[in-house]
């Protein structure tokens, strides 16, 4: 019954937590001429969407306005509604807690929610990233135990599955349409139905043979990248005491057509998967008494490059008989990486906190984000890039490459660039004053 539902677009959809994920997924959705009603808790961002005002730059509100207007896209905070939708999609947090293992409290909150309203032939798909296990432990239990009567089953009655989310902000190669979706459900016949859901606004679909392959799948591909950048970092550090440039080294490596995949160095990565994703590996690990030592070797290599770029700045000025305490640093780019203005689990923020707390005063400027807050009450706001500006400070340090930023002015004007980027890479008549990382 839901799959005909599904498959002639009668299917009313779902999606909890409307952030990065849950927006994209919600218009999507709606795309594919589904009616979607979104579920967040957080109310500025529920009036901005009733405008029709979006929070983030890979859903227009050009696109996301007409669904409002129609009514096809429908938010709320109301949890009512659950009863009447046939699939929900829960795309809430799963940050850390202070001890690096998962905090789970935004799904127990949604499933809970979930329970009150669960009814038959609902399908319910998890797509936070999350450890393995969590949608056969944590989340199936939790449904299970709101069957009053006893007769909602899971595969019989409702349907349960895990597709991890893939979409990378400001990726305009690969988007939500056009990247496959793996899917795992609790039985053959969630999976089947989650799919059929999939394949009416995915191109490609892989299906799994449970939620747990699914979950792990996900954080194989982000710890795939956090132990390359950990390890090219590593790189970085080596190359830097050998006196090599390590740019000119990978270019030379990426040349090979095999068995090379180019990672780059730079003060750490940020954002919301990671520096986060990997710990929930290394958490789960540690449950089955494994210590993932590649993984967590990795993520203390990244985490120490903000100390290295201070280093860097330090060794710069020094060259010009300056100390980093009471000198001027201008930082460029704040955001995680080139072209979006996504601040999150920035490492710019780790690097400006270094230079703070040696006496150094900052600027800042970033085409993508307006104004920071530093040092804990201070607001920063981007300073327009002129020569005059780049004239007045000791050091420029390039922290996020973003493509429209004049890097032929900055090397013409500035006493000295740190560049942990290689964004200068093309500006060859003055290098003498560029330091790389
Ligand atoms: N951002 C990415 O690029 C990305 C990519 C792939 C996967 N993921 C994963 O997807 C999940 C969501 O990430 P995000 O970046 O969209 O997060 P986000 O912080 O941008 O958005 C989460 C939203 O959930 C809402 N929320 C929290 N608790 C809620 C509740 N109980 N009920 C309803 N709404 C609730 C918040 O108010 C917020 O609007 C995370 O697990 C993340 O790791 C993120």
């Amino acid at each position: 019954m839901i799959i005909k539902k599904i498959e002639s677009r009668r299917a009313r959809c779902g999606v909890i937590g409307l952030g990065y994920v849950g927006l994209s997924l919600m218009v999507a959705i709606a795309n594919a001429g589904f009616r979607v009603t979104g579920i967040d808790i957080c109310q500025q961002k529920l009036e901005r969407l009733k405008n029709g005002i979006s929070d983030i730059p890979d859903v227009p509100d050009s696109v996301l306005g007409p669904f409002i207007e129609s009514g096809q896209i429908q938010v709320t905070d109301d949890y009512s509604v659950l009863s009447e939708l046939d699939t929900v999609n829960i795309c809430v947090p799963t940050p850390l807690s202070e001890n690096k293992s998962p905090d789970m409290q935004f799904i127990t909150a949604a499933v809970q929610q979930i329970a009150m309203h669960l009814h038959t032939e609902q399908l319910i798909i998890l797509e936070s990233t999350t450890y393995p296990g969590t949608t056969e432990e944590i989340i199936l239990p939790m449904l299970q135990k709101t069957d009053i009567s006893g007769t909602l089953q899971v595969g019989q009655d409702f349907y349960l599955a895990y597709s991890p989310e893939r979409i990378e902000p400001g990726n305009s190669t690969f988007f939500m349409a056009n990247t496959p979706k793996v899917i795992g459900g609790v039985t053959t016949k969630c999976t089947q139905i989650a799919n059929t859901f999939y394949e009416q606004y995915i191109n490609k679909t892989h299906t799994v043979s449970s939620p747990r392959i699914a979950e792990m799948v996900k954080l194989l591909e982000n710890t795939f990248r956090s132990v390359n950048i950990g390890l090219i970092n590593e790189v970085a550090l080596i190359c830097d005491r050998m006196d090599l440039d390590v740019w000119e080294i990978i270019d030379a490596a990426a040349t090979k057509p095999f068995g090379f995949m180019p990672f780059y160095p730079g003060p750490g990565p940020g954002g919301h998967c990671i520096p986060i994703d990997p710990h929930y590996l290394s958490w789960k690990a540690r449950t089955y008494q494994y210590h993932a030592r590649f993984i967590e070797l990795a993520s203390e290599i990244n985490s120490s490059m903000p100390k290295h770029v201070l280093d860097k700045v330090i060794q710069a000025l020094n060259q010009h008989r300056k100390s980093l305490n009471g000198s001027k640093i201008l930082v460029i780019g704040v955001a995680y990486k080139k072209d979006i203005g996504d601040i999150r689990e920035s490492p710019s923020f780790e690097v400006m906190r270094l230079i703070l707390d040696n006496g150094a005063q900052i600027l800042y400027h970033d085409p993508h984000v307006s104004n920071i807050i530093l040092g804990g009450e201070d607001i920063y706001h981007s300073e327009t890039l002129t020569k005059s500006i780049i004239e007045s400070v000791d050091c420029v340090v390039i922290l996020t490459d973003h493509s429209n930023i004049d890097y032929e002015l900055i090397v013409r004007h500035a006493a000295v660039v740190v560049d942990t980027r290689n964004a200068t890479h093309s500006i060859q008549h003055s290098s003498s004053n560029i330091i790389k990382i």
